[in-house]
């Protein structure tokens, strides 16, 4: 059955190769997706293929890639494997990207998700060339239903100087209903509060719009979505799902949230996946999220009945989960929502809405400051994607991590943080198999005092302590936050010199 039923825009059908030859060196190139959901399918593999043809006749082919967060190695991942990215925002998972952006080869622009759409709009960014982006269909007069993911997507159909749309039959067809796409994008000084104070509530409308003047492709595929599926919940996973859950309970008990609890958001990652698998059987129901990214833990909940309703920008499902959600697509209507990353992750909504944020972390120094994005202070991971917009903002904000990595050789809980991603003023609750630190209302000296007995791994809380007190003796007129700053580094230095890095 057809998916276009614009006729202006079906005159426009061609193939993924010539769709890919009106994208020109240097452009700056706007692609859907927001994990691996909505991501354009086949014009990054035409365009890799053009690109690596250029470098073949000694010619310079890169282009500047701006997308809503990670997409796949059908995107990222084929124009990195042909050295075709010059530079990339707001943000990487990709591994053969990573390697290019730490070898310095890609200028990589790591930025809070909520910013990347109104720093385009700021005019930050400069000018955007074209925007690929996949739809589920398109309706009469240019109106787009959208596909798995939200991301950027509007921004980029409206900055863009040309469209190019990807029409993917693999995206099923009742997912007609599932977005609400807000259209306030004033800018400064003329913004409106944003009428949001439900996280269900639609303050928007179901479809995206175009200027079906600037289309100047659109290609049909049949693919899917490609997601990794995490890994299952182990001992170390579940014991900090553990602790999340009693200080959930705690927190309950102490008055301080409702037994409903208040929107969640969970991260990205093994570990936050690993909490919402721990909330799925525990007595808690009737609870909503107010999230980035639906992945298949999400589902579990939604499937249960632990979550009533969830509000995101992507639809991050493995295979399985995928082919779960379009077996029962009806019964998902009404509670899934799909916004732009601009609204699902907007500041002022998630401090209106008391999000309660749940993120992995790389490591947590004593005094509360987090790293997320950097290993050993230099090479990037992935980026700090959504975990700023949502921490600095939340009600309540966790911050999880195994307490070692690297095969137990490497403390997560460190003097001083290699890389800042969360400052001390931010966090709230640092957790790790170990147990949980509450540094909510506590001076630096209380707080280093409850991450090194609660967090650190029994190998490393020697080191930590001594540590933590000589600092305090060595400065007499500098006691609110001492450190041994030489000492400090030493940590991350030494486990570079073992080579296990
Ligand atoms: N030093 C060196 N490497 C470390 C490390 C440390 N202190 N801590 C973690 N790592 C490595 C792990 O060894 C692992 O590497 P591997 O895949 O080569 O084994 C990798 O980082 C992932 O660690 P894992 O323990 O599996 O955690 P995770 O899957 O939960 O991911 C982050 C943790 C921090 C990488 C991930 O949460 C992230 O990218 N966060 C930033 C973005 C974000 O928070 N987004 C959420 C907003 S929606």
């Amino acid at each position: 059955m057809t998916r276009i039923s614009c006729p202006d825009l079906a005159a426009k059908v061609v193939s993924a190769e010539a769709a890919a030859a009106l994208i020109n060196p240097g452009d700056h190139v706007g692609f859907s997706g927001f994990t691996g959901a909505g991501y354009p399918k086949v014009i990054p593999g035409a365009l890799a293929a053009r690109m690596k043809r250029a470098h073949d006749h000694g010619e310079d082919f890169q282009i500047g890639l701006w997308t809503g967060a990670s997409t796949a190695p059908d995107a990222d991942g084929s124009l990195a494997a042909v050295n075709g990215i010059s530079s990339r925002l707001p943000y990487n998972s990709d591994p053969t990207l990573r390697k290019l952006i730490n070898s310095g080869e890609v200028e990589y622009i790591d930025e809070h998700l909520s910013h990347s759409a109104q720093h385009m709009w700021f005019g930050f960014y400069g000018r955007l060339n074209v925007a690929v982006v996949e739809v589920t269909a398109i309706l009469p007069g240019g109106v787009l239903v959208p596909s798995s993911s939200v991301g950027n997507n509007k921004t980029w159909l409206d900055r863009a100087d040309r469209v190019i749309l990807e029409v993917n039959h693999w995206q099923p067809r009742d997912l007609e209903g599932f977005h609400d796409i807000y259209n306030g994008t004033a800018v400064p000084p003329h913004r409106n509060p944003i009428q949001l104070t439900e996280p269900m509530q639609r303050i928007g409308e179901p479809y995206l719009r175009v200027d079906k003047r600037k289309v100047v492709a659109v290609v049909e595929t049949n693919h899917p979505d490609r997601n990794s599926p995490f890994k299952l919940p182990d001992e170390t996973s579940e014991a900090i799902a553990g602790h999340v859950l009693d200080f959930l309970r705690h927190e309950v008990k102490a008055g301080r949230m409702p037994a409903s609890l208040l929107p969640l958001q969970s991260g990205v990652g093994n570990v936050s996946n690993a909490v919402l698998a721990g909330l799925d059987g525990s007595e808690f129901t009737d609870l909503v999220a107010f999230t980035e990214v639906i992945q298949d833990g999400m589902l579990d909940l939604l499937d249960s009945g632990t979550i009533r309703a969830a509000s995101a920008t992507s639809l991050g499902l493995s295979d399985l989960g995928a082919k779960r959600f379009m077996t029962n697509i009806e019964a998902y209507k009404g509670r899934i929502l799909l916004r732009s990353e601009g609204i699902s992750n907007h500041p002022e909504l998630v401090r209106r809405l008391g999000v309660i944020a749940m993120n992995g972390m790389i490591e947590a120094d004593i005094y509360g400051n987090v790293n997320s994005t950097h290993v050993m202070g230099s090479s990037v991971m992935n980026g700090i994607g959504g975990s700023g917009d949502f921490a600095r903002n939340a009600f309540l904000n966790f911050f999880l991590s195994p307490s070692t990595a690297k095969s137990g050789a490497i403390s997560t809980i460190v003097p001083m943080v290699s890389h800042v991603d969360h400052t001390e003023h931010d966090v709230h609750v640092v957790v790790t198999e170990r147990g949980l630190a509450d540094l909510r209302g506590k001076s630096p000296r209380a707080r280093a005092e409850q991450v090194i007995s609660k967090c650190a791994h029994p190998r490393f809380k020697d080191a930590l302590s001594s540590y933590t007190r000589r600092a305090w003796h060595a400065h007499p007129h500098g006691r609110h936050t001492p450190h041994l700053l030489g000492e400090a580094l030493s940590w991350h230095q030494r486990y570079l010199d073992t080579g296990r890095m």
